[in-house]
């Protein structure tokens, strides 16, 4: 993997495009929720299908993301703590593992119990037959790390604001900054 001394537009962008995606995703499934089945099932379909295209997206995106960080690498982690920079590979590992296994495990769920999946209204090719049993766990693990989630950003914003306000670096100001390298 490479080493840049910043990060580039196009990283930048994918970055906070992901968030959105990520914050999309979360809240359409929140709010569907508290909708009642009876009287709100039309919604609660919208809400399923805004949920899905957004993760899906996030699934289309992430392989662009990697390319970008092998092709042209991202800046060193600030700080000289060992610790500090194990901690945040771990944690951006962990950020890379959701973006591939939430779409997945959700992709799987959801065919396993029969449901289409469709991505802004392109239906995807059934791939597997109907398994109760596949259904149920797979749904468990895709609850858990949609969950996990939380967690995981929470931890990663606190850090991002923890280099920002206490320790005083580049960390956030960097990606935050459009005068990002161009290619
Ligand atoms: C960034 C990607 C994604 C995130 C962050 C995410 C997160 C979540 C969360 C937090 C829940 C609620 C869990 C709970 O009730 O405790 C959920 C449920 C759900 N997810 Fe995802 N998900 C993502 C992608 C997908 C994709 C790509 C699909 C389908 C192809 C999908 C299908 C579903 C469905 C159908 C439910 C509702 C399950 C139910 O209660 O019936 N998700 N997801
Ligand atoms: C308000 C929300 C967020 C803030 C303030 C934030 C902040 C940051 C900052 C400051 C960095 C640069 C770290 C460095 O250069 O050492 C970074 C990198 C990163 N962020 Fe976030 N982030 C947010 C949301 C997210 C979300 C939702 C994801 C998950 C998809 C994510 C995934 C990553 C990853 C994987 C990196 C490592 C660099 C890369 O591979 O592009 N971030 N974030």
């Amino acid at each position: 993997m490479l080493q840049a001394s910043q990060y580039k537009k196009l990283q930048i962008a994918l970055h906070w495009v992901m968030f959105l995606l990520f914050a999309i995703a979360l809240a359409t499934i929140e709010y569907r929720e508290g909708v009642p089945k009876e009287t709100g099932q039309a919604l609660r379909d919208t809400l399923r299908a805004i949920h899905i295209s957004a993760g899906l997206l996030v699934f289309i995106l992430a392989f662009v993301r990697i390319e970008e960080r092998i092709r042209v690498g991202i800046p060193a982690t600030l700080g000289n703590a060992r610790w500090q920079i194990a901690s945040a590979h771990l944690l951006h590992l962990a950020l890379y593992i959701v973006m591939f296994a939430l779409p997945i495990t959700g992709v799987v769920f959801s065919q396993a119990g029969g449901r289409t999946v469709a991505f802004f209204g392109w239906e995807l090719p059934q791939m597997l037959a109907q398994d109760p049993a596949l259904r149920k766990s797979v749904k468990e693990v895709h609850e858990f790390l949609g969950n996990a989630v939380y967690v995981l950003v929470g931890l990663h914003v606190a850090a991002s604001l923890w280099h920002h306000f206490i320790v005083k670096d580049d960390t956030l100001r960097r990606m935050l900054s459009w005068r990002g390298k161009q290619d």
